[in-house]
């Protein structure tokens, strides 16, 4: 979600560092920072903002050897002091860093005990104070042993200017590469920020621990050099063709980045950081509103769904273009849930200020950290998908379903959900993530099938109970970056209307996983085809029977009914893209739509 880079070599390293995190600024932008060994003496810069903003204000240290970061928030505020590099209590080592220290609190307790002074709020601190605990006088060695004791993921590149001549990296599940050139060495979580300098890499694999010096370096075992094919263009969007494919690719880290450090299965419960200081006010709420809008919306319906089933809890979900025109009836044990990527969307800002008059308690379920949303709301929840930058919101809804999941048994787990209930539910979102990469292997059929429909001009999408407002989210994908006729509606509607416009030229598709739905999907689908409409289907892998009275089907794995949204997205997702695609659409900017909509 952030960007590192490290420079050793006999150039100046500033430069360099600079050059490498403006190409690295699409993966996060919140605030940036370096350090260099000027002469062993570390030169320290942080600031909030775009590299952009300060580009006429840059210093010019000198030294050869540096760290660089480009920071999405995912802990702490964005304030200078949670940027990086972070440092150790005696300003000798320095340290960038990508991914959660899920056991961060537990081990930041322990070493303030021990006397270790923090200056910022983020996990990655800990690592700094973690390997000042066990430095004597060689860098790499304080590093294998500090990283003993993490749990999480990590990508690192630490200096020191006790054993100066180095730049020690690591990584555990979050992307690291050396970049190999003639005398220099280049570290970066990403090709994009090397790429000018060289294009012989080494892809560092998990618990693999680097040391690149001036005129060599080593790593645990012998790796053979590979060269990036790329073009540099393509490198900004790591090699994908649009931002939004590269996000759809995501979406199992966006759901696996929500669960994180979360999930406590033996317990049947969730950890939810952000609510601890709300906690005992949660457990008398007696009535929900969700609001959101767009995307969000639809994962605000999927939502009251969840928490009326588990929950027992009265659930309303509206839009905030509309909910603050209507008089809602709250009391002091009502609580407001916002839900938005962006943090600023004006409708749901709106909405959030006007239930903050009346005093009702609010919760956030943002992306981006320190938004408005995450700011004027009393407590919540990031959802941790990392920078969204196409338009159409993709794998920030699944970070929002997987939240409002893991909310939902936090809810249920406060009041009558049973410990069997709760472990279900946390087991089967904790295998969701490799779930959700089972779908995108069948990304070649999506492909095929956009191909067979792409002469169509109108498309229906149905589905129902939890599946509902998923039949509504890929419409609305559709027909934002497509440009094509699509409309989503319950299956039951069908016949109260919509169906007078289906014949051989209206398809649809119907999400049809097996559920307590099933049967009633299925009726629903024979009245589609009585009608000579077709059909593609998204039903439940193992479902051999649908075959026969649909035309095409989509698998999905099987999961537990209430979490069938997070896996039943992803192939309208991807099927949309594939069709803007094929009709040469402008996906990452589609006509008339802004990212974050900031205006009423
Ligand atoms: C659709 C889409 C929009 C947003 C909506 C809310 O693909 O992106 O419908 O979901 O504008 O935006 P956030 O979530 O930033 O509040």
């Amino acid at each position: 979600m952030c960007g590192i880079i490290g420079y050793i070599g006999k150039k100046p390293a500033f430069p360099v560092l600079l050059s490498g995190l403006k190409r690295l600024e699409y993966r996060g932008y919140d605030s940036f920072g370096f350090s260099v060994l000027n002469k062993n003496e570390p030169f320290l810069f942080k600031k909030v903002g775009k590299i952009s903003e300060f580009e006429q204000n840059f210093p010019n240290p000198s030294g050869e050897i540096g760290i660089a970061h480009t920071r999405w928030a995912t802990t702490g505020e964005v304030t200078e002091a949670n940027s990086h590099p972070h440092f150790d209590c005696q300003k000798n080592i320095f340290l960038v860093h990508n991914g959660i220290i899920e056991n961060y609190q537990e081990l930041k307790d322990k070493l303030i005990k021990e006397g270790h002074k923090f200056t910022s709020e983020t996990d990655s601190e800990i690592l700094c104070h973690l390997i000042e605990k066990y430095f004597q006088d060689n860098l790499e060695e304080a590093v294998r042993k500090a990283l003993r004791e993490v749990k999480g993921t990590y990508g690192i590149a630490v200096i020191s200017k006790k054993d100066p001549q180095k730049i020690v990296a690591a990584r555990f599940s979050s992307p690291l590469i050396l970049g190999v050139n003639k005398d220099e060495f280049l570290v970066a979580s990403d090709p994009a920020a090397i790429i000018t300098h060289t294009r012989q890499i080494i892809n560092l694999d998990d618990n693999e621990i680097a040391v690149l010096k001036p005129d060599n370096f080593f790593i645990l075992k012998e790796k053979p050099l590979e060269t990036i094919e790329w073009k540099i263009e393509e490198a900004e969007k790591g090699g994908y063709a649009h931002f939004m494919l590269k996000e759809m690719m995501e979406e199992p880290e966006a759901i696996e980045n929500a669960i994180n450090g979360r999930l406590i299965i033996e317990e049947g419960s969730v950890r939810l950081g952000g609510l601890d200081e709300i906690q005992e006010r949660l457990r008398k709420i007696n009535k929900l509103i969700l609001i959101a809008c767009g995307t969000a919306s639809y994962a605000a319906k999927v939502g009251k769904y969840m928490l009326e089933e588990y929950v027992g809890v009265p659930t309303e979900a509206d839009v905030g273009s509309e909910f603050r025109y209507r008089k809602p009836i709250t009391d002091k044990n009502t609580a407001a849930i916002f839900i938005s990527q962006s943090g600023e969307t004006a409708d749901t800002l709106a909405a959030l200020r006007e239930m903050k008059k009346k005093g009702i308690l609010t919760i956030g379920i943002t992306n981006v950290v320190g938004s408005s949303q995450a700011r004027e709301t009393d407590a919540g929840i990031y959802t941790r998908s990392g920078p969204e930058i196409a338009v159409a919101s993709s794998k920030a809804f699944l970070g929002q379903l997987t939240t409002l999941a893991m909310l939902t048994v936090y809810f249920g787990r406060q009041r009558d959900m049973s410990l069997v209930m709760g472990k279900r539910i946390v087991f089967e979102l904790a295998k969701l993530p490799e779930l959700a990469k089972e779908i995108l292997k069948q990304n070649d059929k999506i492909k095929e099938l956009a191909e067979k429909y792409k002469d169509f001009k109108n498309f229906w999408f149905i589905g129902r109970k939890y599946n509902f407002p998923i039949a509504l989210e890929g419409a609305l994908k559709l027909k934002e970056i497509s440009y094509l006729h699509a409309e989503g509606c319950g299956a039951g509607e069908m016949k109260h209307g919509p169906i007078a416009l289906i014949d051989e030229n209206f398809p649809t598709i119907a999400i049809c996983p097996s559920d307590s739905v099933y049967e009633k999907m299925v009726a629903n689908i024979e009245e589609i085809k009585a009608r000579k409409g077709s059909i593609i289907a998204i039903a439940t892998k193992g479902n051999e029977e649908i075959k026969k009275i649909v035309d095409d089907v989509i698998y999905i794995p099987k999961t537990l009914e209430m979490l069938t949204p997070i896996l039943s997205v992803i192939p309208l997702h991807f099927f949309a893209y594939y069709l803007a695609l094929l009709l040469d659409r402008d996906i990452d900017k589609p006509k008339n739509l802004a990212k974050s909509v900031t205006t009423e």
